[in-house]
């Protein structure tokens, strides 16, 4: 048996869509753990550029089944926009399960979100203000409405009053939008309802049969490590766990089920929205390699803010996730840049200065990086399919990140194409590589 978890080892945007697109050919079923439409997960097949907010990135592969774990938030309209347009595309979706006890995005967590920001002004997370902070806070406040709910009109509508009770002084603001309605919202997620009961599943029991089977499961993270609300930069990170522990209650298994886990990092570093980041170029040479990477955001297409690769936050996401292996991803977009540095520690205030990641938010709103240079390389690395194909510095660079991380390398990414990938000899070697079919 063999279950094998994908995390975000930064701040999100690492690449998750790609790796998991190409894990999912050997795997048995993907299952989505945590997070909502915050998420957006890219996959490049040929010229298609495919964007993935719920739907897990293995729907690609025809009748794999593709589920939406009990750890999910999800926005019905979302779902059902992101299914219609892949009907739309002839993409199979009979493998497709939701879990039948995912909370749901209701309008009103949409306008808290909104609101919420606006009133922290200048203080704004820089969420997506796709509700999923008041989402989760209502799972919490057990005030959620959760998929099942939407299959009994009277339950819906009932807890639709109560959670929305103790909203109204903050909604009153909003007391007019038509969504707010408590008859049309009730009208619009019984539609909703109806057309996602046919996928509705007890997930957990499902991926317990796979697993059972001897069968490989993969477990989907979003955002990243150092957005989760326990162990990120709170309080700017999202409102779930995106760390590897999280794929265990965000589907249902234990510890035990799990025998991999991989964490995808950028070949440097980015971040949307506000927060610490030490290693961020804030100058020209960040505005080059901004473009050079296409630091857009999939879901807000709002400027990514870029760095330096930081293994101070690597090493950190290495233990808090218990990593087995590492994938590095767009180490393509590093060529050309010159003298690559990589953070291997922090600069706090009056001359501090930290090895290990600090607990402490101040210290890491003041914290700097601090860099050992290393030779760049000019030579075009989007052909090279193996190691020995990546010229000498390049594959220097991979081996300080991977000794100071210690974690090794399974996966290096080389460009947005699916076959854009070198397997290292440590990838071949693991379990999501043993079975037949793995692109060399
Ligand atoms: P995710 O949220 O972790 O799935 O990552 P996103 O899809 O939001 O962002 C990653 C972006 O990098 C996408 O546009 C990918 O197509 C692209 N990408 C992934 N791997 C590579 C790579 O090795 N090289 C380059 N140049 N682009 C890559
Ligand atoms: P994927 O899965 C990058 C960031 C937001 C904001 C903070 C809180 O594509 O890697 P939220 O809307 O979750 O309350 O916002 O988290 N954020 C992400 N950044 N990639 C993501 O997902 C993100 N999901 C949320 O920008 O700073
Ligand atoms: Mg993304």
């Amino acid at each position: 048996m063999a279950g094998i978890v994908i995390v975000g080892a930064q701040w999100g945007d690492e690449g998750k869509g790609k790796v998991i697109d190409l894990l999912a050919e050997n795997a048995d079923m993907v299952i989505r753990f945590q997070g909502g439409n915050n998420a957006g997960h890219t996959i490049v097949r040929g010229d298609v550029h495919w964007k993935f907010h719920l739907i897990p990135s293995g729907i690609l592969y025809p009748g794999k089944l593709c589920a939406i774990g009990n750890g999910v938030v999800i926005d019905p309209k979302v779902l059902t926009d992101e299914l219609d347009g892949l009907r739309a595309k002839g993409v199979d979706l009979s493998g497709l399960r939701i879990s039948a006890n995912a909370h749901l995005i209701m309008p009103y967590h949409m306008y808290l979100d909104h609101a919420g920001e606006t009133k922290l002004g200048k203080l704004q997370i820089g969420t997506t203000r796709r509700g999923i902070g008041p989402a989760y806070a209502d799972k919490a406040a057990r005030l959620g409405i959760r998929v099942q709910d939407l299959l009994d009109e009277k339950i819906l509508k009932k807890k639709i009053v109560a959670a929305m009770e103790p909203k109204r002084l903050q909604l009153r603001p909003y007391a007019k939008a038509p969504e707010l309605d408590l008859q049309s919202m009730t009208e619009d997620y019984l539609t909703y309802g109806h057309r996602i009961a046919q996928y509705v599943a007890d997930t957990a029991r499902l991926t317990w049969d796979v697993l059972d089977s001897g069968k490989n499961v993969l477990f989907e993270g979003a955002q990243g490590t150092l957005l989760d609300i326990d162990h990120g930069t709170y309080p700017f990170v999202t409102s779930s766990n995106p760390v590897s522990a999280s794929a265990c209650t965000g589907t249902g298994v234990g510890p035990k089920d799990i025998d991999e886990i991989w964490g995808i990092a950028k070949a440097y570093a980015t971040r949307v929205g506000s927060g610490p980041f030490p290693t961020e170029l804030d100058d020209e040479l960040g505005a080059t390699l901004r473009e050079a990477g296409g630091e857009y955001g999939t879901t807000t297409g709002r400027a990514r803010r870029v760095g330096w690769v930081d293994l101070v936050a690597l090493r950190y996401a290495a233990r808090i996730n218990s990593l087995t292996h590492l994938a590095i991803t767009k180490l393509d977009v590093l060529t050309g840049l010159g003298p690559l540095n990589v953070c291997t520690r922090y600069r706090g205030a009056e001359e501090a200065t930290f090895d290990n990641y600090p607990y402490h938010q101040t210290v890491m709103h003041h914290a700097s990086g601090d860099y050992e240079q290393l030779p760049g390389w000019d030579e075009d690395i989007t052909g090279a399919r193996t190691e020995e194909e990546l010229p000498q510095n390049a594959r220097d660079y991979l081996k300080f990140i991977s000794d100071f991380v210690g974690v090794p390398i399974a996966l290096i990414g080389v460009g947005p194409g699916r076959d854009q990938v070198i397997w290292t000899d440590a990838g071949r070697a693991t379990y999501a590589a043993r079975t037949e079919g793995v692109t060399a």
